[in-house]
């Protein structure tokens, strides 16, 4: 088995998907407190579950309720980080990825100046960490903008909002950066297609004539363009920080070898990595700009743009990877969910509770793909499997999640092997949390239990699953017991 020594071992968590605490501290409302949970909308119809109107918005800004709105209470991380960073040690934790609330520190993204109690809670965060030899990896921003941001203008299709954004990186650097050394700037920044709201704000009946599709290719290219500031920013303040992209690997196969499938494969990879390419080689590809022009697409871009994406390339590639799943042009091929995404079924694929396909071997090849192709740096920041468990008498066996590990952990040492620079790895997620996607608290992910059921009910006690102790071997042993 080949870790390098000073593998970054550890987990990854969202602000909006533990902290709960929405309106303790002066924080404002972020996207993420007007997710609803939505028990009666089937799984595989990831569109209904992160699709919301203004409407929704509206009635969701005059409610206090956070039976309906999960992330509004999280796991209450904002009171209990202390008693979870003392687990997250004892499993021997290298690292942890988190995310800096926007709203925290900033209510409604205009202020000029941050909420000291917002900056308060993360500099005692980030000083907790440090006390356990934690490294924080920071994530500016994971599907939690300010929602006055998104109501106001349409959330990130309006170019000023890369100077709000700026602004509160800015004070991330300034504040944090003594304790900070890996940034992330975008979480899964390709999901913007995906799910508009959730990862940029956009509330698609505001895009008017221009359409969603049109909406969500200008609000990204003025996330590309916030990336690249403040990746120089980074550089000023922190000289000795790392920026990294973060990418959804949505690793598609050809369901056949009909060269048709594979051309259809082919261009869903593409689409795929084009964002990290923007981030990597600091420029849009051609064919991805080709496509948008037949699309009628045409961005809105400032003189200086392309100039300042070429300046501002990130350090690392950092990636979520949790399925695969294969393409075929047979319109009445089966489908099945993945990560807010319907591919079509790999027969030779075991799936999850959820329907999301486990594939192993999708994770070296993604590694070899993204080293091969960018030559930089990779970095693992969530992997995982939500599962249903069950606590018996005070015990959470997990053996299932312990396989999905362990058989990811071997390919992730073949890849290295292979000679794919892999500086870390963080689980998706170290402790139950609320989905990203549906909201639940039953699609649990963690090593830790947290009883506490999908509409809030429990004691949100934490408790340790049978993977706690194997995580702990897997750590103690740099990836060599696995066993
Ligand atoms: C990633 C997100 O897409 O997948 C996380 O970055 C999310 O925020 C994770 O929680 C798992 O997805 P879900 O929908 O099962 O929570």
């Amino acid at each position: 088995m080949s870790f390098p020594n000073h593998f970054l071992w550890g987990g990854a968590l969202a602000a909006n998907q533990v902290e709960g605490a929405y309106n303790v501290g002066g924080k404002g409302l972020s996207v993420a407190d007007v997710a609803t949970y939505k028990p009666n909308v089937d799984i595989k119809d990831y569109k209904a579950h992160t699709g919301i109107s203004l409407e929704d918005i509206k009635a969701a800004m005059s409610d206090d309720n956070t039976d309906i709105y999960p992330k509004r209470r999280g796991i209450d991380f904002y009171h209990r980080y202390k008693e979870d960073v003392v687990l997250f040690a004892e499993m021997g934790f290298k690292a942890l990825r988190v995310s800096i609330a926007w709203s925290r520190l900033f209510p409604t993204g205009e202020e000029e100046f941050p909420n000291e109690e917002g900056v308060a809670f993360y500099d005692s965060l980030f000083k907790e960490l440090k006390s356990y030899n934690i490294e924080p990896i920071v994530t500016l921003s994971h599907y939690e903008m300010p929602l006055a941001l998104s109501v106001k203008y349409n959330g990130w299709v309006e170019r000023r909002i890369i100077d709000d954004f700026v602004r509160f990186s800015r004070v991330c650097f300034e504040r944090f950066g003594k304790y900070v050394k890996y940034w992330l700037n975008f979480n899964e920044v390709d999901s913007i297609i995906r799910h508009p709201f959730t990862t940029a704000g956009i509330i698609p009946e505001l895009c008017g004539e221009k359409g969603e599709l049109a909406c969500c290719y200008q609000a990204l290219h003025h996330q590309f363009v916030a990336s690249a500031r403040v990746a120089k920013i980074m550089r000023e303040i922190v000289p000795n920080a790392k920026m990294g992209c973060m990418l959804t690997k949505l690793m598609t196969y050809p369901r056949t070898c009909a060269p048709e499938d594979v051309a259809a494969t082919q261009a869903k990879n593409l689409d795929n990595m084009f964002y990290s390419d923007v981030m990597v080689f600091g420029e849009y590809p051609v064919l991805i700009l080709n496509r948008m022009k037949k699309q009628g697409i045409q961005i809105k871009m400032d003189e200086s743009d392309l100039k300042e994406l070429k300046e501002g390339t990130v350090d690392f590639v950092s990636f979520s990877y949790y399925m695969s799943m294969t393409e075929s042009i047979d319109p009445n091929a089966e489908r099945t969910p993945g990560n807010t995404v319907l591919g079509v079924k790999n027969p030779y694929l075991e799936s999850s509770d959820w329907g999301w396909q486990v594939d192993p071997v999708g994770l070296r090849i993604s590694l070899i793909e993204l080293y091969d192709r960018y030559k930089k740096p990779l970095f693992i920041v969530e992997n995982g499997i939500g599962a249903k468990d069950e606590m018996i008498d005070g015990k959470i066996h997990d053996p299932y999640r312990i396989e999905y590990f362990r058989k990811h952990f071997i390919q992730m040492s073949k890849a290295i092997d292979e000679g794919v620079e892999l500086i870390g790895y963080t689980s998706w997620a170290p402790i139950d949390l609320i989905s990203a996607s549906t909201n639940q608290m039953s699609k649990r992910y963690g090593f830790i239990y947290v009883d506490a059921d999908d509409e809030g009910n429990g004691t949100f006690n934490r408790y340790k699953k049978d993977s706690f102790y194997w995580y702990k071997k897997v750590i103690a042993s740099n990836g060599e017991d696995l066993d």
